[in-house]
């Protein structure tokens, strides 16, 4: 269970990453140049939301199963010494969840507005800070808080 949810979570990150830019792309482009939020532009906007949900949700069913998120909670005062394990028990978890709540407020609010360009300027500036959140927060193999690598293969 935890191995195969490992696995999802580590491969749906490039899902995350991808349709978000994606989204922005779109949400750019169509902002610059005064287009009508299409059919289209909606379906991308929902997919990619619902794409980040389901990270989080496999996110917090991880967090649950992980040994070492598990050692974290147990060891507490000892755990937060060591970095590794204050990233994976607190900090992913925290700056994830104010990630997707940013894209989350984004593609609701980018569906409530009525005028074309304000759906796709709510929509590409919430996706590009939820982007800037998650890529700080990812355990890329370069960066300075926790490395892992870039597709598992164990
Ligand atoms: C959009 C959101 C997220 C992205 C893109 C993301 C991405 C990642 C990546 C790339 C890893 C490294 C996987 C590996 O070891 O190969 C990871 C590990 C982990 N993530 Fe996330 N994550 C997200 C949200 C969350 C959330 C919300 C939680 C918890 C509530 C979470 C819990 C964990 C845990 C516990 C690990 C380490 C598990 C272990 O090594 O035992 N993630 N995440």
């Amino acid at each position: 269970m935890y191995f195969s949810l490992l696995l999802l979570h580590s491969f749906f990150r490039w899902m995350v990453v991808f349709s978000l830019l994606y989204a922005i792309y779109r949400g750019l482009r169509g902002w610059i140049s005064k287009r009508s939020f299409t059919l289209a532009d909606n379906r991308v906007r929902h997919i990619t939301t619902t794409i980040a949900h389901v990270q989080l949700a496999l996110g917090y069913v991880l967090y649950f199963n992980s040994p070492l998120v598990a050692w974290f909670r147990g060891n507490y005062h000892e755990a937060i010494k060591q970095f590794d394990y204050l990233f994976f028990g607190l900090l992913h978890v925290i700056l994830m969840t104010i990630a997707v709540i940013v894209i989350t407020i984004g593609s609701s609010s980018a569906k409530r507005s009525v005028i074309n360009q304000d759906k796709f300027r709510i929509m590409t500036l919430l996706f590009i800070l939820g982007l800037l959140i998650i890529f700080i927060a990812i355990p890329w193999p370069f960066s300075p808080l926790a490395n892992r690598p870039y597709i598992r293969t164990f």
